[in-house]
């Protein structure tokens, strides 16, 4: 297509450029005619005829002249010059401006009566035109050639990569998500396309793993409330011999049925936020205040447990967010520092703003998480070992760190030396 399109517009050009140069050429040559003619009859006026034969004589002599010359008598016959030109000398007023095939002529009556005929036949022109018209033919026949060429090799080129693509979507369709795009590495549109893609591919990748994962631990964990739940009413059902072990027996039930029906709760509310892109529940937060309303309710159960809650909180500091979302989040972090740490430990909520990013902080002197579990311990029901049996479901971090993500931040766990330090650094975007 672009190379016929390309083609024509060289076609054209070159047309309209020989139709110009000749124009232009052809009407130079006429006006060379009419100042030939001039001058010769100038010379005939000065000299009279024999004057005039003699300048003509002189013009005979110039080999290089493409000029004819033609002297016609009173009776119609050439006296001197080319005989073929008679035809022209029969317009007395001047000349014959004949186009086409014929030759320019320029003509003039003399005062004898005689008359002169001056005649080129554009063969300069012509060739001129002719070589106009091979060049441009040439260059029609080598562009025609390079537009091919490279058009076609382009193409298959092009199709190649596309092919690539192509076949990897179909092996992902079919079932293989470790199927990738082969790039070049030549950085051109393709291999950026091919590197999203395969970014894509990962992504989708990831996320099918981390469902598979997560729908098994659902099935493993929800496996053991279930079966302890059976068992229970089992033994009752075998063992039990008043009504009042019935009783504790169903309140057992109802419990443990309270329990799991928690995890699913849970479960869903992680799902939810995980899925929540929009911050639509989002409002200007009083951080400081929240801060400070989680330390209040817990301060009570902490000395209970024998433990110390402090406080380092900055005051004013307002974030856009999801007040509910964040008290569970800090609530979680606050309860898994008074659980997962022994008596006597202290437990500090800290609120800090450095260089305007905002830092919320949880921390405590306990235990803390080994570096290579701190990734583990945000899966939902991820246990340390050591808490395994402890009251928990193991989603608590989990669901902290849906809600930090949302938050556009990230959950962090640190080391607190000793202890467990875990922390969000709010976006900018949502600092007020
Ligand atoms: N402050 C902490 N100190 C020590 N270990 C912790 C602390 N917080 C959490 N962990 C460990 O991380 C695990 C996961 O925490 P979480 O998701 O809240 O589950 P849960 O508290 O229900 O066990 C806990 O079981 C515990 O082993
Ligand atoms: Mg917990």
């Amino acid at each position: 297509m672009y190379t016929a399109a390309f083609m024509v517009t060289v076609g054209v050009i070159g047309w309209v450029t020989v139709l110009v140069v000749s124009d232009t050429l052809e009407r130079q040559a006429q006006r060379g005619l009419e100042n030939e003619a001039s001058a010769l009859v100038d010379e005939f006026k000065a000299g009279g005829r024999q004057d005039l034969e003699a300048a003509l004589a002189g013009r005979f002599a110039n080999p290089l002249t493409h000029i004819r010359y033609v002297l016609i008598g009173v009776d119609g016959r050439a006296l001197l010059g080319d005989e073929t030109l008679l035809p022209y000398g029969r317009d007395p007023a001047g000349s014959v401006a004949s186009r086409g095939a014929g030759p320019r002529t320029a003509a003039r009556a003399l005062s004898d009566g005689s008359r002169l005929v001056v005649a080129d036949d554009l063969a300069d022109v012509r060739h001129v035109e002719a070589v106009i018209r091979r060049a441009f033919l040439i260059a029609l026949v080598i562009a025609g050639a390079l537009g091919l060429g490279t058009g076609s090799l382009l193409s298959t080129a092009l199709l190649r990569r596309l092919d690539a693509i192509t076949r990897t979507a179909e092996a992902v369709v079919a079932g293989d998500l470790t199927q990738r795009i082969t790039h070049t590495g030549s950085k051109d549109e393709f291999d950026r396309l091919a590197v999203t893609l395969n970014r894509m591919l990962d992504r989708i990748d990831g996320l099918m793993v981390n469902l598979r994962q997560v729908s098994t631990d659902i099935a493993h964990d929800l496996r053991t409330p279930l079966s302890r739940l059976r068992q229970n009413l089992e033994t009752t059902n075998r063992r039990a011999a008043t009504l009042d072990d019935y009783r504790v027996a169903v309140e057992q039930a109802v419990e443990e049925t309270d329990r799991i029906l928690d995890i699913f709760s849970a479960l869903l509310r992680i799902a939810q936020i995980e899925a929540t892109t929009l911050r639509k529940g989002f409002h200007p937060v009083n951080l400081s205040e929240l801060f400070h309303t989680v330390a209040d309710a817990y301060a009570a159960p902490a000395s209970d447990g024998g433990r110390t809650l402090a406080a380092d909180i900055t005051a004013d500091v307002w974030v856009q967010a999801d007040q509910d979302l964040l008290t569970q989040l800090f609530v979680n972090l606050v309860e898994n520092a008074l659980l997962h740490t022994p008596q006597r430990s202290t437990v500090t909520l800290e609120l800090s703003v450095r260089d305007r990013s905002v830092v919320a902080a949880v921390c405590d002197d306990g235990p803390g998480i080994p570096a290579t579990e701190r990734e583990k311990v945000l899966r939902r029901f991820y246990r340390l070992e050591r808490s395994r049996y402890g009251p928990g479901n193991g989603l608590g971090l989990s669901l902290a760190a849906a809600v930090a993500e949302l938050h556009g931040g990230q959950l962090t766990l640190s080391d607190a030396q000793p202890g467990l330090r875990a922390s969000i650094a709010f976006t900018r975007e949502l600092i007020l």
